[in-house]
This record gives C-alpha cells, sequence and structure tokens, in this order.
C-alpha cells in the first residue's frame, strides 16, 4: 500500500517553533523532507542533552532509521553544509545513506554570499546568499556564460563548474570594486566542499515518489513562513523561495496525489526579524528602525540585558517599551543572526488567512504561556488584533501592497488575563480564561487547534484535542 505525505509550515514571519511541533509528531514519519530555502532557516534540537542548531539539514537528525532529504527548490552553500554535517557527526549521528541531496538543488557560490552582504542590507536579509543564488537561477545564462550550478552539474562537471563560479566571483569583486576576497582561495574551498558531499547525491528526481510508492510516510517542514513566502508575502520584504504548503510538492519533488493533510504552527506573541510591514508590532515603526540599527546588531540580547531592566519596561504605557520587555522576557533574538526580533500581538487577521492560503487542517500554537506576562502590564487583558481599519472602514484581509499594509490600524481586542500555564501538561490542568483564548481564536480563524506550547522544554506542550 502507497504512503502519504503531510506538510508542516509556519503561518506568521518564521520562528513560530516549527521543529518543536515537528518532534512532537514525526514518529511515525520514514522521510523528513526540505522543499525551500537554504542555510537562512535556523533552529535548535536538543534531545536526551544533546543540542545542536541545524540550518541546511532536515529535523529528524536523532531517529536513525529517518531518511532525510533536500530537495530541488533548496539552496545549497556547500561549505556550510559540510561544517554543519561534521558537527552533527560529531555528536555521534550518522548520515550515510539517509541524507539525499537532490541533484537538481541550486548551489549558493561564493559570489551569491558576497552579493547578499552588499546588496541585501534594505530588505535585512540574513545575508546566506540567497536571493542571489535563486536569482542565478531564473537568470541561467548572461551571454554565453552559465550563471547558476545545481548540486548535480556541479559534480559531473566539476573543472567548467569551478571555473564558472570563479568567473562569477571575479565579475562581482570587479563590478564593486571589493578588496581583500581570496577568489582562488574561495572557489577551493567550495570546490572541496562540493567533492566532500558527492556521497550525498541523489540523482533520481523521483526518489521520494518511490519511497511513497513503498509504503513510506513523508514529512515536509517548511523553512521561512507564509508571510516571508517570495509572492505571497510582504514583497520585497520577503526571502526568495515559495514558503507556502502548495511549494511543498514543487520543491519537494513529490506528486501531490499523496498529500494528506497540513500542520500550521504560531506562536502566541508574534516576531518578525528584518524589514518590512508588521501591523502588530509593539511600538510600530520606531520598533522597526530600533531594531535595525546597526545592521541589527545594535541591540543584540548582551546589550538590551545591561540596558534595561524588563520588569521595569512592562510596567510602561509606552508599547514601544513593553515591546522591548517581551522580547528580552521571550528571548527572541535571532538563531542564525543574533538580530533582535520585532515583537507584536497576535494578529488574527494575518494568522486566518496564512491559514486558509496553506489549508490547514490542524494549527499549534506555541509561546501561550507567554500571554500571562500581560497580568504584568498596565493592559486591561490580553491584547490581540481582531480586525483590520484602512481609511476608516474595517477591511477582513492583509491587501497585497506594502503601501497599503503600511496604513493599516488594527483593531485589538482584549481578552481576560491567564495565570501561569507554564506547569500545565493536559488539557485537563488548562484553566478556563486560556479556554476561552483557545475558543476565540478558533472561532476567528477557522481551525481547531491541536497543541499550544507553554514553556520552552520538551515536555511543556498540552495537546488540546482528545
Ligand atoms: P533571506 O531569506 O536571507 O533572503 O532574508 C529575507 C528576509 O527573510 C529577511 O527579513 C530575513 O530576516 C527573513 N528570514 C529568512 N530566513 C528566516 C528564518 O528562518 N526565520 C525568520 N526570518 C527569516
Amino acid at each position: 500500500m502507497a504512503g502519504f505525505s503531510r506538510v508542516l509550515v509556519g503561518l506568521q514571519y518564521g520562528d513560530e517553533g516549527k521543529a518543536r511541533v515537528l518532534d512532537r509528531i514525526v514518529d511515525d514519519s520514514d522521510v523528513v523532507a526540505r522543499f525551500n530555502g537554504g542555510p537562512n532557516a535556523g533552529h535548535s534540537l536538543e534531545v536526551k542533552g544533546r543540542k545542536i542548531a541545524l540550518h541546511q539539514v532536515p529535523s529528524g537528525i536523532f531517529h536513525p532509521q529517518m531518511a532525510l532529504y533536500v530537495g530541488s527548490g533548496c539552496v545549497l552553500n556547500p561549505v556550510k553544509l559540510v561544517s554543519e554535517i561534521r558537527e552533527i557527526e560529531s555528536l555521534g549521528v550518522s548520515l550515510e545513506n539517509r541524507l539525499h541531496l537532490s541533484g537538481n538543488a541550486t548551489l549558493i557560490q561564493p559570489h551569491h554570499v558576497l552579493a547578499d552582504k552588499i546588496k541585501g542590507q534594505a530588505i535585512g536579509t540574513t545575508g546566506n546568499g540567497i536571493g542571489p543564488a535563486y536569482a542565478d537561477l531564473a537568470l541561467r545564462m548572461e551571454g554565453e556564460r552559465l550563471k547558476t550550478l545545481r548540486f548535480g552539474d556541479g559534480l559531473a562537471g566539476f573543472s567548467w563548474g569551478l571555473d564558472m563560479a570563479k568567473e562569477n566571483l571575479k565579475d562581482l569583486v570587479r563590478e564593486h570594486k571589493i578588496c581583500g576576497v581570496e577568489i582562488s582561495r574561495e572557489i577551493s574551498r567550495f570546490g572541496a566542499a562540493l567533492r566532500r558531499l558527492e556521497k550525498y547525491l541523489c540523482a533520481d528526481p523521483l526518489f521520494l515518489e518511490k519511497q511513497v510508492q513503498q509504503g513510506k510516510i513523508v514529512l515536509f517542514e517548511g523553512a521561512q513562513s507564509t508571510q516571508l513566502d517570495l509572492v505571497y508575502g510582504t514583497y520585497p520584504y520577503v526571502t526568495s523561495s515559495r514558503t507556502i504548503s502548495a511549494a511543498a510538492y514543487t520543491g519537494g519533488d513529490l506528486s501531490l496525489r499523496h498529500h494528506k493533510e497540513i500542520l500550521g504552527v504560531a506562536k502566541a506573541i508574534m516576531s518578525r526579524v528584518g524589514n518590512g510591514p508588521f501591523v502588530s508590532e509593539f511600538g510600530g515603526k520606531r520598533s522597526e528602525q530600533y531594531c535595525a540599527e546597526g545592521k541589527g546588531l545594535a541591540h543584540t540580547k548582551e546589550k538590551e540585558q545591561q540596558e534595561y531592566d524588563p520588569k521595569k519596561l512592562l510596567a510602561s504605557e509606552d508599547w514601544f517599551e513593553l515591546g522591548i520587555a517581551l522580547r528580552m522576557l521571550g528571548k527572541e533574538y535571532g538563531a542564525t543572526t543574533k538580530r533582535p526580533r520585532r515583537v507584536g500581538m497576535l494578529d488574527l487577521v494575518l494568522l486566518r488567512q496564512g491559514c486558509q492560503m496553506n489549508a490547514v487542517d490542524k494549527l499549534y500554537i506555541n509561546k501561550f504561556d507567554e500571554l500571562a506576562i500581560f497580568r504584568r502590564t498596565c493592559l486591561p487583558g490580553i491584547p490581540l488584533v481582531a480586525a483590520y481599519r484602512r481609511d476608516g472602514k474595517e477591511i477582513d484581509y492583509l491587501p497585497s501592497a506594502v503601501v497599503d499594509l503600511e496604513k493599516i490600524q488594527p483593531v485589538v481586542e482584549y481578552l481576560p488575563h491567564v495565570p501561569s500555564l507554564s506547569s500545565c501538561r493536559s488539557r485537563e490542568s488548562l484553566p478556563g480564561p486560556a479556554w476561552e483564548i483557545i475558543k476565540f481564536i478558533e472561532e476567528k480563524v477557522g481551525v481547531p487547534i491541536y497543541g499550544i506550547g507553554v514553556g520552552p522544554e520538551r515536555n511543556q506542550f498540552v495537546e488540546v484535542k482528545e
């Protein structure tokens, strides 16, 4: 009998805690597969005291029987991937015969990373070369020269591939008059890493299809999130790949016939890292500018800890200060870049739209316990965005143009405060006000909530559905 596939996606601006939900549902899967993005993703995994930050390798590494597949929709940085694999193996975890990298995945060449660092600042990219790599993929050739190297092509035509990567790097250095780039060294590091990855090459585009036909269960793991989708998100302040659930089947190399269900992950206090519209942000534009200062590194975790006392800021009537306190208490700093994340109220307009776009069947909400922090503020209850207002009229969708989004006024509703939830482990132990919030969200969003995170530990999770 054929197996099936399910897709897990983030519903906001990333960092919703997809990995911890995946960790809870992954056990019956045979393959965990990535379908988009590359080293811009970052999540920490901790199992039995073994801890690691993953960027390009799919989660599921600690389940020895599980295969890990990186699809053709992904971009790969060979140098970074080799060091990530080394780190994983230093924990005693073998990836031999488990990790399969699609030969059609695009390689991030040295010039892509450099170009992103020079050109990606207005968007606030992670500087990993993601945009330039996807852009060159779409460009294909420039004059007579190929711009893109896919993983399989790079291995098959190793020496011309490296020559091409070298020419691409030389051009960029010349065009931007960049000093100090050791071109030959960069290219030989790139080539050496590429060779080391050869044993993981999956040249068969039907690899996953065949797995499922043999009865295997595939779990697609989305990276970045709905509002960062290249086309659907808050363009141009987005990533360069398609992140919504439908993309799992194009970037993940499986036919749609095997699809079973979609799991969506959100968090109760939202965050966004990098620039772009964020309707429910505490402190609005001021917060966006503050978080972007010094290329996002002027207010790191350490610096904010030295400068502020979150308990005092919580009492402030200024929502910008409240935002700083929530970031500090929620430890909202980038896993990949260390930048402070902008924080905001749970936006139910955005969440409903995300659930519909992704066809979410089951909703999971992390950081639910953090809603209890609002008891310590001067707010009359827990603030949630229930609708949007534009030019005096209420609207129930996110306008697609960024200029329109910036004119939106959030309509805030307050729900009764909740006591601490961090020791809750079962649905029976959840207090009445927590159920009130769950019901309110389900009604507004139209999707059942299956689980809530009530703290950072693995067991701090409540299965809401019986
Ligand atoms: P890029 O993906 O590096 O090109 O960055 C584009 C935008 O997406 C920037 O605002 C990044 O901060 C954001 N971004 C990319 N990857 C992630 C992620 O894994 N979590 C949260 N934001 C991300």
